[in-house]
């Protein structure tokens, strides 16, 4: 059956109709505009992104009409698009359609993705010659967690999958298979996530999320990001941390190798990350940490992170819808 363009249309919202999606708003470079009908948020099958992975992305958060830490997750991003040896639009350029997107969707809260794209051409390995690189920004719900996660804790478990070599775990690119295969792995055995360890017995992070203990004598700590995605999250969860200390809820915050067999061992264990922001785990491969319930520190932390997405005036922009 040979398909119009009128019966692709009429397909593509046949599938989204079957699939209900939460997303608002889609800027793409290849449209040269903004799409708020899902139908249309589709890219070029022989674009790079798809069919080799060459591309990368971020998120931010909008929170309450504002874009939080937008600042700090474009860091990332031009830092992963230069390992990647990926072109992208001038900063000023990329703030500006990440706001105006935003704009668009009229959405006070959610989540803002954009990805750079080696752009459409061939099926080849390298860009295509004369491929105009892709620059994409979608305003969607965000991803959302179960309740129970922050109420009760997560049941984790180490993979089985070898974690990603530095250079490929601290850019984040459209490569997340050993992230992906880390989260069915987990779910298939009835447990929330996976954690990835290091040949060296050092623990790194989970599928989409960083993660962080309270060791026995009360210090917080979190592993060193050289060979773990360096989490904004966990940046500034680390920075509002300190004011812990005088709380006497730690007794000092530190970014060292943590061995598994010291992590085991903690009081507490939790995720954190843009999208669960923080959550405690209460077991590791069917062994309690500390009591095996939600500990103080996770919560408390939760608490600074919530309050910092709302009050950071300098690191929130206003989006003007
Ligand atoms: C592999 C990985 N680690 C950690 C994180 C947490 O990073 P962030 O706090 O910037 O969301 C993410 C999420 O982006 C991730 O994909």
């Amino acid at each position: 059956m040979i398909l119009n363009a009128d019966d692709v249309l009429e397909r593509l919202r046949a599938l989204r109709a079957r699939q209900p999606v939460k997303f608002w708003a889609l800027y793409s470079s290849q449209l040269g505009g903004i799409v708020t009908d899902p139908a249309l948020m589709v890219l070029p099958f022989d674009d790079h992104m798809v069919h080799r992975g060459h591309g990368v992305f971020d998120t931010a958060a909008l929170v309450d009409g504002k874009i939080y830490d937008l600042e700090a997750h474009l860091d990332r991003f031009v830092r992963s698009a230069r390992t990647s040896k990926l072109a992208l639009p001038a900063r000023e350029e990329m703030r500006d359609i990440v706001v105006r997107t935003t704009a668009a969707s009229a959405r006070r809260d959610g989540s803002i993705r954009y990805w750079a794209s080696a752009g459409p051409g061939s099926l080849g390995l390298t860009p295509a010659a004369g491929a105009a690189p892709g620059f994409f920004v979608m305003v969607f719900a965000g991803l959302s967690y179960p309740e129970a996660w922050y109420t009760e804790g997560l049941r984790v478990m180490t993979t089985t999958y070898p974690i990603k070599p530095p250079l490929y775990a601290v850019t984040k690119s459209t490569n997340y298979l050993p992230n992906v295969l880390m989260q069915l792995e987990a779910q298939e055995r009835g447990l929330d996530n996976g954690i990835f360890v290091d040949e060296a017995g050092h623990v790194g992070e989970s599928s989409n999320m960083n993660v962080a203990f309270v060791t026995q004598d009360g210090v917080l700590r979190h592993p060193r990001f050289e060979h773990i995605l360096a989490g904004c999250t966990s940046l500034r969860l680390l920075a509002l941390a300190t004011g812990l200390v005088p709380r006497k809820l730690i007794g000092d915050v530190q970014v060292c190798d943590i061995p598994v067999a010291e992590a085991r061992a903690a009081r507490e264990m939790m995720l954190f990350g843009s999208s669960v922001k923080v959550a405690p785990v209460v077991e590791w491969d069917g062994k309690p940490i500390g009591a095996g319930a939600p500990g103080p520190v996770a919560r408390a932390l939760r608490e600074l992170l919530e309050q910092d997405m709302r009050t950071a005036r300098e690191r929130l922009i206003d989006v003007p819808y």
